[in-house]
C-alpha cells in the first residue's frame, strides 16, 4: 500500500462514519434510503461493477465517489450478498492510487476461473493541459487486478493503453468485460473513433493477460458518437451485445433520456461477419444507464443497473442535500418469452413477500413504502394507477405511459416528466416500490420502466376494471 493509498483509506472511512452519524442523528437525512435497492454509503454512485457470484458469495462493486455527492474520482466500492437482497458494505476495494488510474477507477468487470477472480477495468487519466480530452490529453489504460478470497485485492497490472487499440480511435476506450468461450478469453470494450461512431472493440487472450485486438462491432449507419459499457451474452439461442449509447439525436429520441441503455441482437458472429438488429432499450423510465450482466452458479443471467442519468439538467435528486446520490436497480432476470426478451425481479423477492391485498378491480392504500403490487389480466387498456398523488401510470394515445403530474424540482419528480412506449396491448404490470424508487415490468418485462422519486405519502391507487390487484409488503 502506497502513502496516497493509506490516505484514500482513511479519508473514505472518515467520510462514511460522518454521514453514518448524521443519518442516526436527523430523520429527514436518511428519509429517502433505499431499503432494497443498494446505494452509496455516503457521496455518489454509477455504475455496477465486477458483478459476480464467487465461491457463493454474490459480489457488486459500483462506480464511488464518497467525497462529493455530485461526483467526483471514481473509485470501486464493493458489497456482497448471500441472496442479492441483503447487502453487506465491504469497504472500497480499488483505489485511484497508480500512476494509470490517478483520475479514477473507471468501470470494469469480474471474470471467475480456477478458484479466483479477475477484475479487468479501465485506468482513467487525464493530463494536465490544454486539451479536449476527446482526442487528446486522456488515457484508458486497461487493468487487471486479481483476488483469491473476494477480500484481498493484488497487485494492480496494467495491460494494455491507448497506443495498443486500432489507431483510427479518440482516447475514448474503456470499460472492459470479459467471458470464455470454446477455450478462449474474449473482452469488449466500447470506444468513440475519430469520426465521432460508437463501437464496441473485441479483444482475444489465451491466458486472461496477453490480449490483442481481434474485431470491432457497429451498426450499418453510426449510431450515436460513444459506445459505453458493452456486454455480451446469449439467452436461448439469441446472442445480444449490449451497450450504453451517447450521442443520439432527433425524432423518438427526443423524448427520451440524454443517454440510452440496450441491445442489438446479432446474426451471425461478432468475430466476423455479423448483422445487428433494431436497437432494444432496457429501460423506458428516466433513470437507468449503463447495465452489467452475470451468470449466477445457477445458470440465470442477471442484471443489475446504475438508476440514475449523467448530465441531465432537466431533472435532480434531492438527496444531494442529505449527503449521497443514486442506487441501482433491483436485480433482475433477463428470460426470453414467445422470442421476447423479458426481465423480472430475481426470484429470490418471493420469500421476502407478505401478501397485504389480493382484490379485483380497485385498491386503494397507504403506508407502505416499500411493496410489489401486480395488476394481472388487464383488459382494453383500462388502468391506471398514481403513486403518492404525483405518479401516473395509464395508457392513452396507443403508448403505455409513466408520468408525473409536477415538473417542480421541489416536487416528488424533482423535475421528471414523462416516459411512454407504443404499445398495443398492456395485459399486465408490476410495480416494485422502494423507498424512492420505482420500477414497473409491464407485460411480463417486455418493457421496464425506472424511476427514482421523492414523496411526501406512500400511497397507492389502482384501478383497472375486472383485473386482479395484488398488493405484498416487502419486509
Ligand atoms: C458510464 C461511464 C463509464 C465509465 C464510468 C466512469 O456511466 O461513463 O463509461 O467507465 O462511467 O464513472
Amino acid at each position: 500500500m502506497n502513502a496516497l493509498t493509506r490516505d484514500l483509506v482513511k479519508l473514505v472511512e472518515t467520510a462514511e462514519q460522518s454521514q453514518k452519524t448524521r443519518e442516526e442523528l436527523s430523520v429527514s437525512d436518511r428519509k429517502f434510503r433505499e431499503k432494497l435497492h443498494l446505494m452509496p454509503p455516503v457521496g455518489w454512485l454509477n455504475d455496477p461493477n465486477g458483478l459476480c457470484q464467487f465461491q457463493g458469495i454474490y459480489h457488486a462493486f459500483f462506480q464511488y465517489s464518497p467525497f462529493n455527492a455530485e461526483g467526483g474520482v471514481k473509485m470501486w466500492g464493493h458489497y456482497t450478498s448471500k441472496d442479492m437482497i441483503k447487502w453487506e458494505y465491504q469497504g472500497t476495494a480499488l483505489y485511484p492510487d497508480q500512476p494509470f488510474d490517478c483520475h479514477g477507477v473507471y468501470s470494469g468487470s469480474a471474470f471467475i476461473e480456477d478458484g479466483k477472480m479477475y477484475l479487468y477495468y479501465t485506468g482513467n487519466v487525464k493530463l494536465d493541459g490544454e486539451y479536449d480530452y476527446i482526442r487528446t490529453g486522456r488515457e484508458g489504460n486497461t487493468v487487471l487486478v486479481i483476488t483469491e478470497d473476494g477480500k484481498t485485492f493484488g497487485k494492480k497490472k496494467e495491460l494494455m493503453r491507448n497506443s495498443d487499440y486500432p489507431d483510427d480511435l479518440t482516447c475514448h476506450v474503456r470499460d472492459p468485460k470479459v467471458w470464455k468461450e470454446n477455450g478462449t478469453y474474449y473482452m469488449v470494450q466500447g470506444a468513440r473513433t475519430n469520426e465521432d461512431v460508437g463501437q464496441v472493440l473485441v479483444f482475444e487472450s489465451e491466458d486472461k493477460v496477453n490480449w490483442k485486438f481481434r474485431n470491432r462491432v457497429e451498426s450499418e449507419k453510426p449510431f450515436g458518437y460513444m459506445w459505453e459499457c458493452p456486454d455480451y451474452f446469449k439467452i436461448g439461442d439469441k446472442k445480444l451485445l449490449s451497450t450504453s449509447v451517447q450521442g443520439l439525436e432527433g425524432g423518438i429520441w427526443e423524448d427520451r433520456n440524454v443517454y440510452q441503455s440496450g441491445y442489438f441482437e446479432i446474426e451471425g458472429d461478432i468475430l466476423g461477419e455479423y448483422k445487428l438488429s433494431e436497437y432494444h432499450l432496457w429501460d423506458y423510465g428516466f433513470d437507468y444507464y449503463a447495465p452489467q450482466s452475470f451468470e449466477t452458479e445457477d445458470g440465470r443471467r442477471i442484471h443489475i443497473s446504475w438508476m440514475g442519468m449523467p448530465d441531465c439538467e432537466e431533472y435532480s435528486n434531492p438527496t444531494i442535500q442529505t449527503g449521497w446520490q443514486h442506487c441501482f436497480t433491483f436485480p433482475r432476470e433477463i428470460f426470453e418469452k414467445d422470442g421476447k426478451i423479458c426481465q423480472r425481479p430475481i426470484r429470490e423477492l418471493e420469500e421476502k413477500k407478505h401478501l397485504v391485498s389480493d382484490v379485483k378491480g380497485m385498491l386503494v392504500r397507504e403506508g407502505y413504502p416499500v411493496y410489489e403490487m401486480t395488476i394481472s389480466d388487464i383488459t382494453k387498456n383500462r388502468f391506471k394507477v398514481i403513486l403518492s398523488e404525483k405518479l401516473i401510470l395509464d395508457y392513452a394515445d396507443g403508448k403505455f405511459r409513466m408520468h408525473f403530474t409536477d415538473q417542480d424540482k421541489t416536487s416528488v419528480s424533482s423535475g421528471r416528466s414523462m416516459r411512454y412506449v407504443e404499445v398495443e396491448e398492456v395485459e399486465n404490470l408490476k410495480i416494485l416500490a422502494d423507498t424512492s424508487s420505482v420500477e414497473v415490468f409491464v407485460n411480463d418485462g417486455e418493457y421496464v420502466f425506472s424511476t427514482r422519486y421523492y414523496p411526501e405519502v406512500y400511497k397507492l391507487q389502482a384501478e383497472a376494471v375486472g383485473a386482479q390487484i395484488t398488493l405484498s409488503e416487502i419486509m
